[in-house]
């Protein structure tokens, strides 16, 4: 259990992950963080410079379990932008704490990230939408009964984030932007977070459908909210491996998700890294001004 009583300052410990990471690459300021979900990772293959670091090697960094999730810090460029990539993440489901599976989002901060690109592997909830596509993040439904910010605040931190925007409203523009950029069909829609491990049932998803939801995933939701408490703008894409539990003819499971992920690989990375230098530009010129 998460109790406030045995919750690290994570303040403190964000400062000494980044401190480690920044050991390993020197004078290197990340400007961009990138979350890479499951089967997704191969984007960090892209990096020139790379330098990766192991999550066991990071303080704060719990390892994680899950096949398609490596364990890796990846700093370098991006298509000429300096990025700084996770590779795998420590779920809810594993039996972490919420603050302890965002608590990544609090090293890149500390490391000096201006903005945040997540992504995930996501089942479809809206029928329109087909196995194979993407979808860039809208907004959420935080469905897992876990808040990443919930103990003490932690300094720095806003206490009621305001969630009007955690899905910053011009980086979904430069999405949709690099989207036609690189000639990716993108949906646009509203994630929901559950914590799993199970899949939901077909009323599940019927209900989902009702909440006005069009996607449906364990995991982003708590790095959202913990990224929006830092006050860094979210930008996200998920990648739909399969439809929800009933609309589809076939059960579900991980394979699946792997398998699809895989067969998106190229045009996902195609769009990341669009959006990313995009990003960039945007925020070199000032967001929101
Ligand atoms: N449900 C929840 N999480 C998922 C799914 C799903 O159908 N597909 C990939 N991740």
């Amino acid at each position: 259990m998460s109790t406030a009583e045995n919750r690290p300052d994570l303040r403190a410990l964000a400062a000494q992950a980044a401190a480690t990471l920044s050991r390993r690459a020197p004078g290197f300021r990340p400007r961009i963080g990138i979350v890479l979900g499951s089967g997704l990772g191969g984007l960090a293959e892209r990096f020139t410079d790379a330098v990766t670091v192991p999550y066991a090697l990071v303080p704060g960094f719990a390892a994680t379990s899950v096949q398609g999730h490596a364990g890796q810090v990846v700093l370098g460029t991006l298509d000429g932008v300096p990025a700084v990539a996770l590779r795998g993440r420590a779920h809810m489901y594993e039996g972490h704490p919420a603050w302890a599976s965002a608590f990544p989002v609090r090293a890149l901060h500390a490391l000096g990230i201006r903005a945040l690109f997540l992504s995930n592997a996501a089942g479809t909830v809206n029928p329109s939408y087909a196995p194979g596509e993407l979808m860039a993040i809208r907004d959420h439904l935080n469905l897992t009964g876990r808040n990443p910010l919930v103990g003490p605040v932690v300094p720095g931190d806003a206490r009621f984030p305001d969630m009007t925007a955690v899905w910053d409203p011009e980086l979904l523009a430069v999405l949709r932007e690099a989207a036609e950029e690189s000639e990716v069909r993108l949906h646009e829609g509203v994630y929901a977070g559950l914590l799993g491990p199970s899949f939901e049932t077909p009323s599940e998803i019927r209900m989902l459908e009702r909440l006005g939801a069009d996607a449906v995933g364990m995991s982003t939701v708590a790095e959202a909210i913990t990224a929006r408490a830092l006050g860094v703008p979210c930008f996200g894409v998920s990648c739909l491996t399969n439809y929800g539990a009933g609309i589809g003819a076939t059960p579900l499971d991980h394979a699946e998700v792997m398998e699809v992920t895989e067969r998106v690989a190229d045009r996902f990375q195609a769009l990341v890294l669009a959006a990313v230098r995009r990003a960039d530009r945007r925020l070199t010129d000032g967001l929101g001004d």
